[in-house]
């Protein structure tokens, strides 16, 4: 088992990417917390993990909340003594638009995508530190890579974790604390569809998600979208000691649209 007997949080972790993750991870051996804004989701999971014979909780609230999103590493290591891994994996795609834009929107979508995650990871360092080291793990996008001119702000947030996660991985190397960032090419989720079929899209606009989504998908080299589990694949490599001497890593798991 690759994650035998670590402790982990994740977090956007009742549906999606989030969530192979967590029933991935379970299996691996990983006694995992489920965060996310949707209680009975995050429930049914946590149920799903325990029926497997796995270990799971559940905590439930909005990581725009920074008492909620700094209070999931102590009430992680409250119930299972420690933290070895933490996947922020919560985001948003944030506005289209940049004429008319709304500063509260930028305003929503940063604290989310940025602030949430540092709002963790300020818990997450110490405790880490205490038991000798730990992996950190952010999901960025390939619009943390490459510049996405319908999605700018998403953009900037996530070129924003980029540096949060080289930055961090130089300054906590030498306390064995790993920070690295996944970055997701179009992937198959209900996020998928806010994304493309944003109102404020000029790109978009009148068009049928659907449709946008499968365009998206079609447009990689490998000619589809990518599928949840290939990203928890991705991410337990990175949050797993087989990953020792990767720190400040961006990988793409994309189907090779920003090779
Ligand atoms: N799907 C894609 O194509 C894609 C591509 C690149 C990056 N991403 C990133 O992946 C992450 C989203 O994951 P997904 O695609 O698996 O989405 P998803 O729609 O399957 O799940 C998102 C989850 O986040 C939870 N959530 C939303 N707001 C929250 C909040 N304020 N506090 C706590 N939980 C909250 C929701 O309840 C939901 O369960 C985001 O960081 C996104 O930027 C997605």
């Amino acid at each position: 088992m690759r994650l035998k007997d670590k402790v982990g949080i994740v977090t956007a972790a009742a549906s999606g990417m989030g969530r192979a993750g967590v029933l991935r991870f379970a299996r691996e051996g990983a006694r995992v917390a489920v965060v996310d804004l949707d209680a009975t989701k995050a429930q049914q999971v946590v149920d799903e993990i325990v029926a497997s014979g796995g270990q799971a909780i559940a905590l439930a609230g909005d990581l725009t909340d920074e008492a909620f999103a700094r209070g999931i590493v102590g009430e992680t290591v409250a119930r299972f003594g420690g933290l070895d891994f933490l996947w922020a994996h919560a985001g948003h795609p944030g506005p289209a638009a940049i004429e008319g834009l709304d500063l509260a929107d930028f305003d929503f979508a940063v604290n989310l995508n940025v602030r949430s995650v540092l709002a963790s990871v300020i818990e997450a360092i110490p405790v880490m530190r205490e038991r000798g080291g730990g992996s950190i793990l952010f999901t960025a996008s390939t619009s943390g890579l490459v510049g996405s001119p319908f999605s700018p702000v998403y953009s900037a947030a996530k070129f924003g974790l980029v540096g949060l996660a080289r930055s961090l991985a130089k300054r906590y190397g030498r306390d064995n604390i790993r920070v690295n960032a996944l970055c997701p090419g179009t992937t198959d989720t209900p996020m998928l569809r806010v994304f493309v079929a944003r109102p404020d899209n000029p790109a978009t606009q009148g068009q049928d998600p659907e449709e946008l989504v499968r365009n998206r998908g079609a447009s990689n080299p490998l000619g589809r979208m990518g599928k949840p589990e290939e990203m928890a694949n991705a991410a337990l490599f990175l949050l797993s000691d087989e990953a020792s001497f990767v720190t400040g890593a961006s990988l793409a798991v994309d189907g090779g649209s920003t090779s």
